[in-house]
């Protein structure tokens, strides 16, 4: 049975939603990144826009889970600025050189999931086995059972 790790970051509950279902689904650790810097109400939410269009870094909260014990690190952002979140930047960079395996996830209002995959996949510097993007409206009313059970076939995890 493959070791899963699900690292997500989720600064409105949406992604956090998406991964609490998804490792309700298959059997793996759940991670949550938490950024230092308060990104709430409407500063919050101005600054994550400019923070994330300019690719900047931020300073994450100490984790003692570590990707390299894992086979797969199944990795979920909101996307911001038709990009990633600021946090799973910084998470992707610091550790990139210690994922074996990667999947992505994203939940967006709209639209930014392609940029998002393919800018991770830049960071990663490897293709992702599987991604799945979601909308927050669809996660937000709880329809989004169909996406969670295609992108679990798509991990074709045997276990
Ligand atoms: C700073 C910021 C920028 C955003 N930019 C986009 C965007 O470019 N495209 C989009 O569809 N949604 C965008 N959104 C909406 C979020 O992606 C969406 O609400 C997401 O589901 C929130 O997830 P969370 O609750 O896990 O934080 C943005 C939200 C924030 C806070």
């Amino acid at each position: 049975m493959p070791k899963i790790l699900i690292v997500y970051y989720s600064r409105t509950g949406i992604t956090r939603k998406v991964a609490e279902a998804l490792a309700s689904k298959i059997n793996a650790t759940l991670e949550e990144v938490k950024d230092t810097f308060d990104r709430s109400g409407a500063k919050g939410y101005l600054l994550a826009g400019r923070d994330a269009t300019f690719k900047n870094l931020t300073m994450l909260e100490t984790s003692h889970v570590k990707p390299e014990e894992f086979d797969l690190v199944i990795v979920g952002t909101p996307v911001w600025s038709w990009t990633m979140s600021v946090a799973i930047r910084t998470y992707l960079t610091e550790q990139k050189n210690k994922l074996k395996k990667v999947a992505f996830f994203c939940t967006m209002g709209s639209n930014g999931d392609k940029r998002t995959f393919i800018e991770m996949t830049g960071i990663v510097n490897q293709l992702p086995i599987a991604t799945m993007a979601l909308k927050t409206k669809q996660v937000f009313t709880d329809n989004f059972e169909n996406e969670i059970q295609q992108f679990v076939n798509e991990l074709n995890i045997l276990e």
